[in-house]
């Protein structure tokens, strides 16, 4: 039986990706910060799926939180072989008006959990031959957004971490892949702020479809997954136009 954790499981992505490594078999491990959520959610997976569901409650905003989800995982002898780094928040606004408090609780949790979660359970992985990593990227990925400029940083960073992580770890057996959802049906859209945003409204998936794309795309070991051919579209297209002018378009849809 294979361990699957995943961060953010609480809501949106994360639930839905909960559900899909439940109905595959895995034993899951789920954290987020809402434990009420996560203990509703352990309890309907064991209900229908005869899978273990362990719910370790914490703040990935901080590097105590997520030593200490690593110390609960030790405590108990769970080991992990899939790690879904899923987690992440946004912030529509500019630079220099969002709060600073914010901006670094995002890098925290966007990039800096999603790191040292990868770095303490990837030894594990490849000293067993098996599992690996699915970080949860966006199609920000792409190009710079003005009016949300840390958050497309952040989310440019975990695509190059992640195709980095495969090379190295190409030959390995591991599976390491990056979902790059588009705007999706979750808190997200409140959260960020940018669900305001005629962009984001008039073309949104649902988050169980996305989750299921990037299973899918995770068992298969693809690279990248980009759910939905209006979100490859878009990515393609970015691909052909200079860097100064996706960052102009960009900043014109989200308000600059
Ligand atoms: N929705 C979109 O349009 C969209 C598009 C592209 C990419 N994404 C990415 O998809 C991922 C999932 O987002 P979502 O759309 O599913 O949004 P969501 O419904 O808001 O889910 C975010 C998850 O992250 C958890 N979280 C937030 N702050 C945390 C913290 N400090 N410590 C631990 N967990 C924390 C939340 O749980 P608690 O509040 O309980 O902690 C929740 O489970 C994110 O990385 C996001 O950047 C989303």
């Amino acid at each position: 039986m294979a361990t699957t954790l995943i961060t953010g499981a609480s809501s949106g992505i994360g639930k839905e990706l909960a559900c899909q490594f439940a109905a595959g078999g895995d034993d899951l491990v789920l954290v987020a910060r809402s434990e009420d959520k996560l203990n509703e959610l352990a309890e309907q997976i064991r209900n229908k799926r005869e899978v273990a569901a362990t719910v370790l409650s914490g703040d990935l905003s901080t590097v105590q939180g997520v030593d200490q989800v690593c110390s609960q995982l030790l405590q108990r002898g769970i080991k992990v072989d899939t790690l879904v780094n899923n987690a992440g928040i946004g912030a529509l606004g500019k630079f220099a008006e969002l709060s600073i408090e914010r901006q670094t609780d995002m890098l925290m949790l966007n990039v800096v959990a999603l790191t040292r979660l990868t770095r303490a359970l990837l030894p594990g992985m490849i000293q067993r031959g098996r599992g690996g990593v699915l970080n949860v990227g966006s199609i920000a990925a792409y190009q710079a957004g003005p009016n949300m400029s840390v958050y497309y940083a952040s989310k440019a960073y975990v695509l190059s971490f992640t195709e980095g992580l495969r090379e190295e770890l190409a030959g390995s057996g591991l599976h390491v892949t990056c979902l790059e959802p588009g705007p999706t049906e979750s808190s997200f859209g409140e959260d960020s702020g940018m669900g305001k945003l005629d962009m984001f409204s008039s073309s949104t998936m649902s988050a169980a479809a996305v989750a299921k794309a990037g299973y899918e795309g995770y068992r298969a070991n693809s690279d990248v997954v980009i759910p939905g051919w209006k979100n490859r579209l878009m990515v393609t297209s970015t691909g052909f136009l200079p860097r100064f002018a996706t960052r102009k378009l960009v900043g014109k849809l989200q308000g600059v």
